[in-house]
Formats: structure tokens, C-alpha cells, sequence
């Protein structure tokens, strides 16, 4: 009974610890997290919104914005799709899964300093409410981790797979955590059952990509099994490495170091341990293994992305759970707590950072249309983002059917070599570009709003004379090339 009281509040405690995140957390980070999820699961529900290209070729499962449109329906149906609902139902119902995943967590593995040590990851505090489907993914591998059946545990049930089939589905390089997990299932299970389990692995597989496919078809109005489409586009094309590629030790020296901090040294700490004595930490030991050859595997894709190994992370958190017990034994109180105080600082102060500054600007700038847009008929609204491809979010987070235009940057798929898409073309000469594209409008097609980055202003002064700046907002400190601190919204006069 006290057991159970005491987990209740757990769970409760984790609720409104990543429920706080979907407040706190006001700074956008990689352009998929609404170009991939709301954007389109806007479109299932009201009827527009844009498909990139991975949309139109058919590479992404339909499943997740599928769910998220169901809200949308729910707050249609009820009258209440105002925006500011839409762009934070999702967000919700992101950090519920999470939170879930955390107390899932911490019911498996039963100790109060792998939970602290989850609950205090800056990186994944600032994800967890993110509508990406990394997020998705690591809260999804969490609860599946924690019913899985080691060969030490009282569990023999098989439905992890179902989570599993799932993830496999919806992001189909999940399946590279999973191997070595469900190799080991299989190992570990007495010869005579391994007919049995292969069989339901088969029909569970097959099942889930059935509903999948036919999730798929409805979406796309065709037959499309996207997980197919996914790594052939991936494979054949390598359109991946057109959006960068980074040296194999990338995650060892930089993606790592992001998520975990300080952690990383606990974590080798413990992964020493491990190595030392695998046959006591038998479920670490396997999952070291899970990690070495995850991080091999995608050390060798040459896109690399921190948020790709963040389904990991319960990996890396049990590990440096043995870590620090062992500081714990070996160090005196004083040198504890030090250590612990260090440990939250390094997580709060780039956890601020991150979630109230770096990259707020374009999220304060749809805030800003969207009042634009409120104060006039939508037919007379016409935006356009002169910034780098997908820079802010778009319908998701203006909820109006108002004529909107942004510079595009997609892969060629022709694998031509002269091709250049529109962003480069227009940052290679913007006065050019705007001359071709609007000599022969009508001054009543003119946009009407303009949104570009302060660097872009001076160049692009003539054109800029007939509108008048209305908001300038600051965005990050450091920037890539084409984007600046400043974002700048013009209204034409
Ligand atoms: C949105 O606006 C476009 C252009 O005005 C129109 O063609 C389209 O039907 C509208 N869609 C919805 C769902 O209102
Ligand atoms: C940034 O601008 C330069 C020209 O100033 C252009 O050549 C380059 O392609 C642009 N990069 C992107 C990602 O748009």
C-alpha cells in the first residue's frame, strides 16, 4: 500500500514536471518538429497545410500525425481551435507519453537516482515535449525497455513487441536499438519456445504494419508502405547527406557530450564497472552492448543529428545509475554533494538557455502574424518568408487559410548536378530573385507581410521601401550562415 502511494505520487510528480516543460520550453529547434508532425496533421484535419517532399514521395508514416489530427477533430468538433490550443494540445499529449515513459521508468528499475538522473537531463527536459519524432521514439523505447523480458526477471510476456512493431513502423531506423534486444529475447529463450516466439514476432510484425499501411493509404489516397519508401529514398538517392555530414566520431565527441554533460563521466564510470563484472550487472552489460553497436551503426550514416541517439538515453541513465553508486560508496558526504549540486547546474543553466533563448525568434514571430492576421479578412493576408527553408513553422502555428509563401530546399531526386534549389538561389542573388518573381504581379498580389532576418535587410532596400518594419525580434545568439540574431517582420505601408 505505501509502495503504491508512493509511486502514485511519482507518476504525479513527473506529469507536472513535463507538463511544466510545454510552458517553459518557448524556443523551436529543428524545423522537423513541426514540418513533419503538426503541419501535416493540420492538413488532415482543417484541410490545408504544406507537404514537404518527404510527404509527397511517401517516406514518412502517416501514424503520428495521424494522432495529432484526432485532437485537432476533437477541438474542431467542441469549437475550440483557437490557436494558441492547437499549437499546445500536441504538445500535451508529447509530454504525458513522456512523463508515462519516465514513470514506467522508474517502476522498472526501482531506484530513485536513475529517475533523478532522467528527470534532471537537460536535453531531454527540452525535448520531451517536442511534437518530433525522436521524442516519440524515446519515450516509446523507455516503456517498451521496461516490460521487456530479461532473462532475470520475472517478465515473460511478449508485448514489448507490440511497441517495438510500432516504432519500427513509424521510424524505421528504431529497428537498429532493437535488434540486438530481440536477438538477445531470442537467445535467452529455451529452444523449445523460439518457434513460438518467432511467430509472434511474425504475426505481431505483421499486424502492426497492416493497420500502418492502411493508416498510410488513407493519408497518402494510394497504396504506400512508407517504411519501404523510407529506406529506399534514404539509401538509393543518400538525399540525407544533402542536409549535412559530419566525421564518424561525431556522437562520441560532440552528440553525447550535449545530451548527457557531466553524465558522460558517470556513465563511463559505470560502463568501467560493467566491463569489470558483466555477469552482476548482467541487464547493463546487454544494454552497453545495445549502445556500442547503435552508436557503430550510426556513426557510419553520415547525416548525423543529436536528437537521433537520444532514444539512448534510458540506456545511458541505467548504466550511470551503476556509476553513481559507485561514487556514492567511494567518496566522502561533503564531496557527494558538491558533486550532485554540480551535476543539477551543468543541466539547469543550458536547460534555460536552450528553452527560454536560442532560437525563440520564430516562434515569437508566428505569435506576431498571428495577430497580423486577426485584425483583417484572412483573403487579405499574404505572407512571405524571405528566410533559409522552414526557418519558423507554418499553418501549424497561424491556424488560417491566409496565402503564405516560404523559399523552398528540397533534394533533387533526379540526382542532377547543376541543381540549385530556391533558398540558394534566392540568398545567391535576392534582388534578382524578387525582380523575376514579382515584376509581372499586380501591386494588389504583393505580400504583405515580409519576414527576414536583420543580416538580409540592406541588401534587399529598394524592395523594402514600400513596406514599414513592424516587429523585430531577437533569435539566437549564434547562427548559421544566411540566419542572424535578429528576425525582422515588415508590413507593407
Ligand atoms: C484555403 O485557401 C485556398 C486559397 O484561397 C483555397 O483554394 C482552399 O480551398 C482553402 N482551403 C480551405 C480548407 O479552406
Ligand atoms: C546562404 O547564402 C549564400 C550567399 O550569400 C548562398 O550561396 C548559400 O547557398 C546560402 N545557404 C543556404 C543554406 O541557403
Amino acid at each position: 500500500m505505501i509502495l503504491s502511494n508512493r509511486i502514485h505520487k511519482v507518476l504525479l510528480c513527473v506529469i507536472a514536471w513535463r507538463l511544466s516543460s510545454v510552458f517553459l520550453v518557448q524556443t523551436s529547434d529543428v524545423p522537423d518538429e513541426y514540418w513533419q508532425s503538426v503541419e501535416v496533421a493540420h492538413r488532415l484535419a482543417f484541410g490545408y497545410g504544406h507537404l514537404t517532399w518527404e510527404w509527397r514521395e511517401g517516406i514518412r508514416s502517416y501514424i503520428y500525425p495521424f494522432l495529432i489530427s484526432l485532437i485537432y477533430r476533437i477541438l474542431g468538433f467542441f469549437h475550440l481551435d483557437f490557436a494558441t490550443l492547437i499549437i499546445i494540445a500536441p504538445r500535451i499529449m508529447q509530454a504525458l507519453l513522456s512523463a508515462y515513459a519516465d514513470y514506467r521508468f522508474y517502476v522498472w528499475t526501482k531506484n530513485k537516482w536513475a529517475l533523478f538522473s532522467l528527470c534532471t537531463n537537460w536535453f531531454w527536459y527540452y525535448y520531451a515535449s517536442r511534437t518530433l519524432v525522436n521524442t516519440l521514439e524515446t519515450s516509446l523505447t523507455t516503456i517498451a525497455l521496461s516490460i521487456f523480458p530479461w532473462r532475470d526477471s520475472n517478465t515473460k510476456s511478449v508485448s514489448y513487441i507490440w511497441i517495438v512493431a510500432w516504432l519500427c513502423v513509424v521510424r524505421p531506423t528504431a529497428a537498429v536499438i532493437w535488434t540486438p534486444l530481440c536477438l538477445y529475447h531470442l537467445l535467452t529463450t529455451p529452444t523449445s519456445g523460439r518457434i513460438v516466439l518467432l511467430l509472434s514476432y511474425l504475426r505481431i510484425g505483421m499486424t502492426t504494419l497492416s493497420i500502418a499501411t492502411l493508416v498510410d493509404t488513407i493519408g497518402y489516397g494510394k497504396f504506400v508502405l512508407s517504411p519501404i519508401e523510407f529506406l529506399r529514398i534514404n539509401f538509393i538517392y543518400r538525399v540525407s547527406d544533402f542536409y549535412g555530414t559530419e566525421p564518424f566520431f561525431w556522437y562520441l565527441t560532440i552528440g553525447i557530450p550535449v545530451i548527457l554533460g557531466l553524465y558522460y563521466v558517470i556513465f563511463l564510470i559505470g560502463a568501467w564497472q560493467v566491463v569489470q563484472h558483466p555477469a552482476k550487472f548482467h541487464r547493463q552489460a546487454v544494454m552497453l552492448v545495445v549502445i556500442g553497436w547503435t552508436l557503430a551503426i550510426y556513426s557510419m550514416i553520415p547525416h548525423k543529428e543529436i536528437r537521433f541517439i537520444l532514444p539512448l538515453l534510458p540506456f545511458f541513465v541505467c548504466l550511470g545509475t551503476s556509476g553513481i553508486l559507485c561514487i556514492k560508496n567511494s567518496v566522502a558526504p561533503f564531496t557527494r554533494k558538491v558533486l550532485m549540486n554540480v551535476l543539477v547546474l551543468t543541466n539547469l543553466l543550458p536547460g534555460l538557455y536552450f528553452s527560454l533563448i536560442h532560437l525563440r525568434g520564430s516562434l515569437d514571430a508566428m505569435k506576431i502574424l498571428r495577430q497580423e492576421i486577426a485584425s483583417v479578412p484572412n483573403d487579405d493576408v499574404n505572407i512571405l518568408f524571405l528566410t533559409p527553408c522552414h526557418a519558423t513553422p507554418f499553418y501549424s502555428h497561424l491556424h488560417a487559410n491566409v496565402t503564405a509563401r516560404f523559399l523552398t530546399c528540397e533534394p533533387s531526386l533526379s540526382n542532377r548536378d547543376d541543381y540549385i534549389d530556391e533558398a540558394s538561389e534566392f540568398f545567391a542573388n535576392p534582388n534578382l530573385w524578387l525582380r523575376q518573381t514579382y515584376s509581372n504581379t499586380k501591386d494588389t498580389e504583393m505580400p504583405t507581410h515580409l519576414v527576414l532576418f536583420h543580416e538580409l535587410a540592406p541588401s534587399i532596400h529598394q524592395f523594402l521601401d514600400k513596406y514599414r518594419l513592424i516587429a523585430d525580434l531577437f533569435y539566437a545568439h549564434i547562427t548559421p550562415t544566411n540566419y542572424s540574431q535578429y528576425l525582422l517582420i515588415y508590413k507593407r505601408k
